[in-house]
């Protein structure tokens, strides 16, 4: 299950998989299948999506303390940069198809929608972790690497709020990914974190 060839193939699969939701958007946007504003339908999917692999990317470790399998940590730097790139599609269809690109209106626009700047927040440490993700800088940063990726968690918590105040007369969708997330947080708990691998074994998963 660990053979070079398995953990290419996992990793193409992978990257295709992430890829997807961006062609398929884009394709629907080109055949005008994107409802009646293309522009919004585009600025949720990625902003939704940027979500969904930013809590897939912290399912990963208790996946790989589950089951052993080296293909979950492989990924872990990938899908962390496929969030990323995804909050930047995001941003980029919020100026151009909610300011018009006009950046004299900005200030003017986070004042009826503050919860840009919660936004602009989270996708800062975003970019912070995108930077120090290579080996260059975890050589840098050395023991102060870890603890600056703690961030993660800030980030997450930023988005569930940004998304919070952005549907807050209809929550269904967001007290799932926000259940979602707090399950995901309790695995890393230390009284739980280390119980995952005897449960693994037990299950038949490593
Ligand atoms: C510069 C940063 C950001 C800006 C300017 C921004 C802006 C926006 C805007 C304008 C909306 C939609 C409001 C509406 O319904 O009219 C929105 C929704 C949303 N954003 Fe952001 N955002 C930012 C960062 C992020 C980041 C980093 C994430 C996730 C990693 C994110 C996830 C979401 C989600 C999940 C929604 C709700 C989608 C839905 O209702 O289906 N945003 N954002």
């Amino acid at each position: 299950m660990s053979s070079p060839r398995v953990l290419l193939l996992w990793r193409v699969l992978v990257f295709m998989a992430a890829l997807s939701p961006l062609v398929y958007w884009s394709t629907q946007v080109a055949l005008q299948q994107a409802g009646p504003e293309p522009g919004k339908y585009l600025l949720l999917g990625f902003g939704l999506c940027a979500l969904v692999i930013l809590l897939l990317t912290l399912s990963l470790t208790p996946l790989s303390k589950l089951t052993r399998w080296k293909g979950f940590t492989l990924i872990r730097r990938q899908l962390g940069l496929w969030a990323f790139f995804y909050a930047l599609l995001h941003l980029s269809s919020y100026l151009v198809f909610i300011l018009g690109l006009d950046f004299s209106v900005l200030l003017q626009d986070i004042a009826r929608r503050p919860y840009v700047i919660v936004g602009m927040l989270a996708l800062v440490g975003l970019l912070v972790m995108a930077l120090t993700s290579n080996r260059w800088a975890m050589r840098r940063l050395g023991k102060r690497w870890k603890p600056l990726h703690k961030v993660v968690y800030l980030v997450l918590a930023l988005v569930l709020l940004h998304f919070f105040w952005v549907v807050r007369a209809d929550m269904t969708d967001w007290a799932g990914y926000a259940l979602a997330a707090v399950a995901l947080m309790s695995l890393r708990l230390p009284a739980i974190s280390t119980r995952l691998p005897s449960l693994g074994k037990r299950l038949g998963l490593r």
